[in-house]
């Protein structure tokens, strides 16, 4: 884990596996989030790979042994670690600069949007294995690219470039890789320029209004427009252009 100002960067760091997504790497990760989430300095969160990998999915020399029992447990942890991924309250930008394969796709899946790389390399081979996406990948990469995509994709277990990752929408932007994590870092540092507490409830009802029908996701959007009324920044914001200066925020 890496700092620049407000924004934080997690590397994976397993390059001679592609950064495969293995029971100690994932507690790892779970850890540095727990981390993270209690940081009230932190504005945006970056995620990227070592090496030519973002992650080439679950490691699968460590699941081959596992009994049905055991495989539930390992998608729980992935499931219960991408769950904490997606719950903090900071955007998270997935920098993918390499492969992103199953476990590696539900990853990025997992981040507020991805940015990819020129190299980049999406898709679920799950099938391949005869398995299927444990990570969240049934149900993370629908959302994001719609059921057509997300069927082709994990049912043929197919691996498609940047640029078609960018035309599905799986990815947002696409860069020279050396440019890659710099542009996360950019777009991060931009939010760290917000007002945090409405970045983070924001964030919150586009994730939970997912989850709830239109009537619902509309309440919980008032009610969140409400209480950002109540702080400090929502005055601070509307004087400063009123006044025709930058605002500061404070988080407050
Ligand atoms: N789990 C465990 N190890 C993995 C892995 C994974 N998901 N993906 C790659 N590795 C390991 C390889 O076994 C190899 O290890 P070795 O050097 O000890 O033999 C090393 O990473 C490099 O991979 P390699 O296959 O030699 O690189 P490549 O450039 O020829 O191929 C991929 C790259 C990504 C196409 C290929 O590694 C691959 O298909 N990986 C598995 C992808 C997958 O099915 N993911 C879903 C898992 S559920």
């Amino acid at each position: 884990m890496e700092r620049r100002g407000a924004v934080a960067l997690l590397t994976l760091n397993r390059p001679d596996a592609l950064n495969a997504l293995d029971r100690a790497t994932l507690e790892a990760l779970a850890a540095r989030l727990e981390t993270l989430a209690r940081d009230a300095t932190l504005r945006a969160l970056v995620l990227t790979g070592e090496g030519r990998a973002f992650a080439a999915g679950a490691d699968i020399a460590e699941m081959r042994g596992l009994s049905p029992t055991q495989a539930e447990a390992f998608s729980a942890l992935g499931h219960a670690t991408f769950a904490a991924l997606e719950a903090l309250p900071v955007p998270s930008i997935a920098a993918v600069n390499g492969y992103a394969l199953g476990g590696g796709c539900e990853l990025a899946c997992a981040c507020d949007w991805i940015y990819a790389s020129e190299r980049a390399r999406f898709g679920q081979p799950e099938v391949n294995l005869g398995i299927l996406p444990g990570f969240g990948g049934t149900v993370r990469l629908a959302r994001r690219v719609g059921p057509g995509w997300a069927r082709e994709l994990v049912l043929t277990g197919a691996t498609i470039a940047a640029d078609e990752a960018l035309r599905i929408g799986l990815a947002n932007r696409v860069y020279p890789t050396d440019e890659l994590v710099a542009a996360a870092f950019a777009a991060g540092d931009a939010i760290a320029g917000k007002g945090p507490l409405a970045v983070a409830q924001a964030k919150r009802v586009l994730i939970e209004g997912q989850d709830a029908d239109a009537r619902v996701a509309g309440a919980l959007e008032r009610a969140a427009f409400g209480l950002v009324f109540s702080t400090r920044d929502r005055a601070e914001g509307m004087a400063a252009f009123l006044e025709k200066r930058d605002p500061k925020f404070e988080g407050r």
